[in-house]
C-alpha cells in the first residue's frame, strides 16, 4: 500500500502556498484557524497531522496542543518538517497508519485527503482515533460547477501529471459516515476553487448537498468502530469532468484532457 509520492511535489508545494499561481489562493494559517476551533482541542490531546508536509501548520497547531505528531508520505517533506518540534514524525501512507488503535484525541487532514484511497484512509483515522475523538478533513467534492473553469484545468493539469486525485461524493459520506464509525458533526462547502482560501463557506444543509460545489471542510466525530463497507465515496474524475467529456464524445478522459490541453493551452 505505501508508496512513495514525488519528491519534487514537496518543492512544488511550499512555492505553490506562497503564492497565487492560477488567481487562486491557497488556505493559509488564517482560514485554519477559523475552523481549527471546530475541533475543541485541548493542550493535552494527542493530535495527528495527517500529510502534514514539511510542517506547515506545525507552528499553528503547536499553539493548541502539545502533542502534534506528523505523518506525510514523503520522506524529503519529513526530513524538513522534523526542523519543527512535532511530538513524533513518521513516513508513512495515510492508508496504512503507522500507530496503534486509539492513540490519538483528534486529526486534522488538510489538502491532502484528496490524494488517497479515501474509503482506506478514513477507516485508518477510525481505528488511530478515540471514540468520541474528532477529525478536521477537506477535500473535493464529486461535482463542481461547470463555470468553475479553473477548477476543470486544476483537474486536467493534475490527472495529466499523474497526481493522485480523488473526489469525494459528499452527498454520500453523509449517508455512509455511520459505516465509517462516524457521525458528521459540521460541514462546510465551498463553491469555487479559490473560495476556500478567502473563507467564503456555506454550511452544509440539503440543499448545498444537492448542489454543485468544489470543496469541503468536514468534522466527524468517531462515534464506533468502522462498519462492513457497502459502497465506495470517492472516484479519480469529477462528475463534471466526466460530462464535459462525453459532451465532446469521449470516453477516455485522458484522451479528453489531452485534447483541451492542445486546444487550449494553460
Ligand atoms: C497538498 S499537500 C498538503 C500538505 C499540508 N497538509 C498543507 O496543507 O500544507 C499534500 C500532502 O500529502 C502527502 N501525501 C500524498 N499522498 C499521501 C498518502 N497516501 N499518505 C500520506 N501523505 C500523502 C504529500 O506528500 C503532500 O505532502
Amino acid at each position: 500500500m505505501d508508496k512513495s509520492f514525488n519528491a519534487s511535489y514537496t518543492d512544488y508545494w511550499a512555492d505553490r502556498v506562497k503564492q497565487l499561481s492560477d488567481g487562486t489562493k491557497i488556505a493559509d494559517d488564517a482560514i485554519v484557524e477559523l475552523f481549527l476551533p471546530l475541533l475543541k482541542l485541548d493542550k493535552n490531546d494527542w493530535l495527528l497531522d495527517m500529510g502534514c508536509s514539511y510542517g506547515r501548520f506545525f507552528p499553528l497547531l503547536s499553539k493548541y496542543s502539545n502533542h502534534v505528531v506528523g505523518i506525510d508520505i514523503e520522506a524529503s517533506a519529513i526530513e524538513r518538517a522534523s526542523e519543527y518540534e512535532y511530538q513524533a514524525l513518521a513516513v508513512g501512507a495515510l492508508e496504512n497508519l503507522p500507530f496503534s488503535d486509539e492513540s490519538f484525541d483528534k486529526a486534522f487532514c488538510w489538502a491532502t485527503f484528496d490524494c488517497t484511497e479515501q474509503e482506506q484512509a478514513l477507516l485508518e483515522a477510525n481505528r488511530i482515533l478515540k471514540l468520541g475523538g474528532t477529525l478536521l478533513l477537506t477535500g473535493k467534492n464529486i461535482e463542481y460547477p461547470v463555470d468553475d473553469n479553473v477548477a476543470f484545468i486544476a483537474e486536467r493539469n493534475a490527472k495529466l501529471k499523474a497526481f493522485p486525485n480523488h473526489f469525494t461524493d459528499i452527498k454520500k459520506l453523509y449517508g455512509l459516515a455511520n459505516q465509517f464509525g462516524f457521525e458528521m458533526v459540521e460541514g462546510f462547502a465551498f463553491k469555487y476553487r479559490g473560495d476556500f482560501g478567502l473563507a467564503k463557506a456555506l454550511p452544509v444543509d440539503e440543499t448545498i448537498l444537492n448542489e454543485p460545489f468544489y470543496e469541503y471542510l468536514l468534522i466527524l466525530k468517531k462515534v464506533g468502530p468502522h462498519h462492513q463497507l457497502s459502497d465506495l465515496i470517492c472516484d479519480t474524475f469529477s462528475r463534471t469532468a466526466k460530462k464535459f467529456g462525453e459532451n465532446e464524445g469521449y470516453t477516455d478522459l485522458i484522451e479528453f484532457f489531452k485534447m483541451h490541453q492542445e486546444k487550449h493551452g494553460i
